[in-house]
């Protein structure tokens, strides 16, 4: 292949990763995003591999089997709540990849054509590899401890020690060192030196951060993972690495900003792993009584409603109810009752995880509201239909202190009388227990979400 067809196909490819980003931006164009998503990378794998500078394809070939056997088995396998950890596990690899990449270079750099005459390292190679191989060694080790984390490997509290953003700040400022040192001499020292201590440092800025704020991490993650292939693109000389890479790398950043919003974070803080440091989780668990009912006391309150409003959370995906309960808004509808959705940004485990159900259960988009759309309404809604939700409608969020502080919620509790659906008085994944459960108004249904709601179902 020439270059001028090998530039043009990564053109191609480029262009069909953007219309792949423009598509996941709405679930209604997702299917197709991921149809072009696919294509292009079909097209820029199928590139690179006929590049005709490549000197044997069995290491090539032995990888690419290896890789999509693992690749496809766990695709297969995965259960949807489980998609963040796999999500975090892959960042790692893209992380550890950039290294390796580096490393390689860095002894060889004649055959990646990024040495001077005299054989030594070219000055822009130094810095683009210095800077990649910092970012790569960060994602790594931070993705391995969110992982962790979401896999409930590692404890979900924040772990701090004294002094714990001081010594990252001393950190930052050795490899920044490094990296000056490695760009004016390209000593084996200087390179291994600023890599280890990426290493620690990528550990050292998640391990602080606390459940509830996993999304943002993670998100972060991508968009570092991002930019770490952006840096092996430079390295290789790939200006499709290096397209994606800054894709992934900006809508990753733009990913992290709208969920800091959504969880009211500092974006800064986060992108210096400056958060969640000082909270203690609380879990002690109210003496109050709990009022609960059946399905058909859920079924007759909510006939008798004028309108409805559902809010699912990550119960709703453990027990699959997505089915069941559009089911059950297509019945309520049938008797006359307003029945919208609630979506609050980080329901579930992953950004967009609930749209994503609720599509997959033929749900109307128009039914469906994001938090602000839709909080105002709940003090002029009869019942509030909480289905596997917790966290997102924790008053403790107005609790300075709280592992959730200034998350913002969904105020269920405004609604004439509003219904938990799950299957203990548990705490949610940022593990405090939830006032609501106690309140006047509220009406625990006590069951697995699918079995309930197949039993409402069956009493309307
Ligand atoms: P959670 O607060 O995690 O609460 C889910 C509730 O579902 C649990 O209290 C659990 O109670 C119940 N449940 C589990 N399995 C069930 C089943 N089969 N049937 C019925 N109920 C079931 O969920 P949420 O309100 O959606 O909040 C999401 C949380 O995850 C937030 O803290 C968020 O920060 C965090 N998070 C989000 C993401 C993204 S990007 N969305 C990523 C990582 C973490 P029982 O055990 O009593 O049934």
């Amino acid at each position: 292949m020439s270059a001028n067809l090998t530039a043009l196909a990564y053109l191609i490819a480029s262009v069909l990763f953007i219309m792949a980003l423009r598509g996941l931006s709405s679930p209604e164009s997702s299917r197709s995003g991921n149809v072009y998503g696919m294509i292009g990378m079909a097209i820029a794998v199928i590139t690179t591999v006929i590049n005709p500078e490549v000197v044997s394809y069995t290491w090539i070939l032995t990888a690419m089997v290896i890789g999509g056997a693992i690749g496809a088995i766990i695709a297969r396998r995965i259960a949807m709540t489980d998609m963040p950890q796999l999500v975090a596990a892959f960042h790692s690899l893209v992380g550890l990849a950039a290294v390796l990449v580096a490393a390689a270079a860095f002894y060889n750099p004649a055959a990646y054509g990024i040495a001077d005459a005299d054989g030594v390292l070219k000055l822009a190679s130094r810095i683009e590899m210095g800077i990649g191989v910092v970012v790569g060694a960060i994602t790594f080790s931070g993705s391995i401890i969110a992982f962790g984390k979401l896999q409930g490997i590692v404890t979900g509290n924040p772990i701090v020690f004294p002094g714990q953003h001081a010594v990252n700040a001393l950190m930052g400022a050795v490899i920044v060192l490094l990296v000056v040192l490695f760009a004016i001499g390209p000593e084996s020292e200087w390179f291994w030196g600023m890599t280890l201590l990426a290493f620690v440092l990528g550990f050292l800025l998640i391990i602080p951060i606390g459940g509830a704020d996993m999304p943002v991490i993670v998100s972060m993650l991508n968009s570092y993972s991002g930019w770490a292939a952006a840096g092996i693109g430079f390295t290789l000389e790939n200006t499709a690495l290096i397209i994606t890479g800054a894709l992934v790398g900006s809508s990753g950043a733009i990913l992290s900003y709208i969920m800091c919003k959504a969880m009211n974070r500092s974006f800064i803080s986060v992108l210096l792993g400056g958060f969640g440091g000082d909270t203690a989780v609380a879990t002690t668990r109210s003496d109050k009584p709990v009022k609960s009912g059946s399905a058909d006391d859920a079924a007759f309150i909510m006939k008798n409603a004028s309108s409805v409003i559902i809010v699912p959370g990550y119960g709703m995906a453990v027990a699959q109810a997505q089915h069941s309960i559009r089911e059950m808004g297509d019945l309520l509808k049938g008797h006359g009752v307003k029945v919208t959705y609630a979506i609050h940004p980080v329901a579930g485990r992953m950004p967009g995880h609930m749209n994503v159900l609720l599509a997959e259960a033929n749900v109307s988009y128009d039914e469906v509201f994001e938090l602000e759309e839709i909080n105002s309404d709940f003090s002029n809604t009869d019942v509030a239909f909480v289905i596997g939700a917790n966290d997102v409608t924790n008053p403790a969020a107005h609790e300075p202190g709280s592992p959730i502080a200034g998350m913002p919620i969904l105020d269920v509790d405004r609604a004439r009388t509003c219904l938990f659906v799950k299957r203990s008085l548990s705490p949610g994944y940022a593990g405090i227990d939830n006032e609501l459960f106690y309140a006047d108004n509220t009406m625990m249904l006590f069951a697995d979400a699918k079995k309930m709601v197949e039993d409402i179902v069956k009493a309307l």
